[in-house]
């Protein structure tokens, strides 16, 4: 695995809902069909699409939505959503760049917490990155074992 991105020129910008697919699709619903790529209030004004750029070509996403979870006492919560890196482009920290720049946005907004429902395999990306389950583990259909993680901004 690679681990130096030094190298690798990229730049982040927000994206619309559609733009994403082109990463959503292979990393998250891989073989199922190109309409299971949508997410509910991915239009909304609230949602912002973020996407990483290595020359020009578009190889990560991130969503951030306006959702509070009840778990949590604060106003100002978003759900981050659909986090993917392109295969090839995995473990050369372009997911926490593209975190960071999310965390970023998001406090300068003024939100307090951020959460999601985070993939098994996925936790210790997300630790390393300060984030902490919460609960029990679950399963969501089609899938898999996923578990509520968080962080305070
Ligand atoms: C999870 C994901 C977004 C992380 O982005 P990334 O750019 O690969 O991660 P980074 O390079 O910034 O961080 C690497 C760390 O993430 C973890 N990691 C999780 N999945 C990984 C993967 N498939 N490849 C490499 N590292 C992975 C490792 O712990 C790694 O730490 P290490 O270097 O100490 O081993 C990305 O690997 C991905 O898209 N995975 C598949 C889709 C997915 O699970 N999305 C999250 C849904 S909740």
């Amino acid at each position: 695995m690679k681990t130096d991105n030094h190298t690798n020129d990229f730049y982040i910008r927000e994206i619309s809902a559609k733009e994403t697919y082109a990463v959503r699709h292979p990393v998250l619903r891989e073989g199922r069909p190109i309409e299971d790529c949508q997410f509910t209030d991915d239009e909304l004004e609230t949602t912002i699409h973020l996407g990483l750029y290595v020359d020009e070509k578009l190889i990560g996403i991130a969503t951030f939505l306006k959702n509070c979870n009840m778990q949590f006492s604060e106003e100002k919560q978003y759900q981050l959503r659909g986090m993917a890196i392109l295969k090839t482009f995995q473990g050369q920290q372009f997911g926490e760049h593209l975190l960071r720049y999310g965390e970023h946005l998001l406090k300068e907004k003024h939100i307090a917490r951020i959460w999601f429902n985070a993939r098994e395999t996925a936790v210790r990306f997300y630790q390393k990155n300060e984030y902490q389950t919460v609960g029990q583990p679950f399963e969501i259909d089609k899938v898999g074992t996923h578990y509520v993680m968080t962080k305070v901004l």
